[in-house]
């Protein structure tokens, strides 16, 4: 679907400038996982198409009446497509005449079927309840997306739609070389075992990146963890952190870095242990972070799918370091068909 010469292409989708042109609003909805990609995917968008997007949870979007119009363009993300408050939302979405277009990985799925349009993930079956492969995909159909409609829209420099296509094509063989980190990751995840409560802190696409990050520990592992913004820190959760509490401090947004650095020297003065996540070869000062995790250098925009997949790995060494059921854990059903 994407290639230095020609840019994006997709087979199953299509639109035109005069389509695009009539869409005054993005909605983005899904639920868990799926709309953390949505968060990602409308930083992405508004990059680089310059259209507004919401991005909502699929449950609250359905009783909040959104002022969805003929105008509005609805993207629904669901691995599965059977997602009980995603599905109606689609169904509600389509009733008031909005373009709705469906990314899904089961091909033939309620959702897949009832959408206007679909775009398959093609991650392949995902057994496992916690979403790995469905969410990096999600992210990457989230690029290409923002690309295509920032290449109809004539709102994308040719420059950065080239720097961001050449990193979307180097991802598998980054994502194998940051397999090389799997030990180091390991380690930490011995250490993160003992823990009652962490702390993933990001800031733009980095944020995003640390709700999911959260999501998957606490899924798999049962530890309670929480997300934030590295700004909204000093706003009350600050007041959780003493002495030896684990922080996970994200770096992977360059223009974010210093202001990310003045949010860890604030918890570390409060005694946190910090484990910095960023690029190899970028310094982190070792007087505040206390562990590190490193990934291969690409570009800024793409890293976050990169990033996720040592955020996975983390869950993934600390759960088994638990023993706990990684692939089924409780409480939990891979599709959610109930309200
Ligand atoms: O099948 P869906 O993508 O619609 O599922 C949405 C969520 O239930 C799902 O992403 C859930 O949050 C995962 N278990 C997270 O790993």
């Amino acid at each position: 679907r994407v290639s230095m010469e020609n840019g994006v292409f997709f087979d199953d989708f299509k639109l035109s400038k005069q389509d695009l042109d009539n869409v005054d609003r993005v909605f983005i909805v899904a639920c868990g996982t799926a709309y953390h990609a949505g968060l990602m995917g409308k930083t992405l968008i508004e990059r680089m198409a310059k259209i507004p997007v919401e991005v909502d949870i699929a449950s609250e979007f359905r009783y909040r009446n959104p002022l969805v119009t003929e105008k509005s363009l609805v993207i629904i993300v669901s691995q599965s497509g059977e997602t009980a408050d995603t599905l109606a939302a689609l169904r509600d979405c389509n009733r008031i005449g909005a373009r709705t277009l469906a990314i899904t990985n089961v091909v033939g799925s309620t959702i897949s079927r009832e959408a206007n349009d679909v775009i398959y993930t093609m991650a392949g079956p995902e057994i496992a309840v916690a979403s790995t492969k469905a969410y990096t995909t999600q992210v990457v159909v989230m690029h290409l997306l923002a690309l295509y409609f920032g290449r109809i829209k004539g709102t994308l420099e040719e420059t950065e739609e080239k720097e961001i296509v050449r990193a979307l094509l180097i991802l598998p063989d980054r994502i194998e070389k940051l397999l090389e980190e799997k030990e180091n990751i390991e380690g930490i995840a011995r250490l993160l075992a003992k823990e009652e409560d962490l702390f993933f802190l990001g800031r733009g696409m980095d944020y995003a990146l640390a709700l999911e990050g959260s999501l998957k520990l606490k899924e798999i592992s049962y530890i309670h963890c929480e997300a934030y913004a590295g700004g909204e820190l000093k706003h009350g959760t600050i007041a959780l952190i003493e002495p030896g509490t684990k922080v996970i401090g994200l770096f992977t947004q360059g223009d974010l870095k210093d202001k990310m650095v003045s949010n860890m020297v604030e918890v570390k003065a409060r005694g946190a242990n910090i484990i910095g996540l960023g690029y190899h070869g970028e310094e982190l000062d070792k007087s505040v972070f206390d562990y590190e995790i490193r990934i291969p250098q690409i570009s800024d925009i793409v890293a976050p799918v990169l990033a996720v997949v040592a955020l996975q790995l983390l869950a993934y060494y600390t759960a088994k370091e638990k023993g706990c059921d990684i692939d089924k854990p409780r409480n939990l059903a891979k599709s959610v068909t109930v309200e």
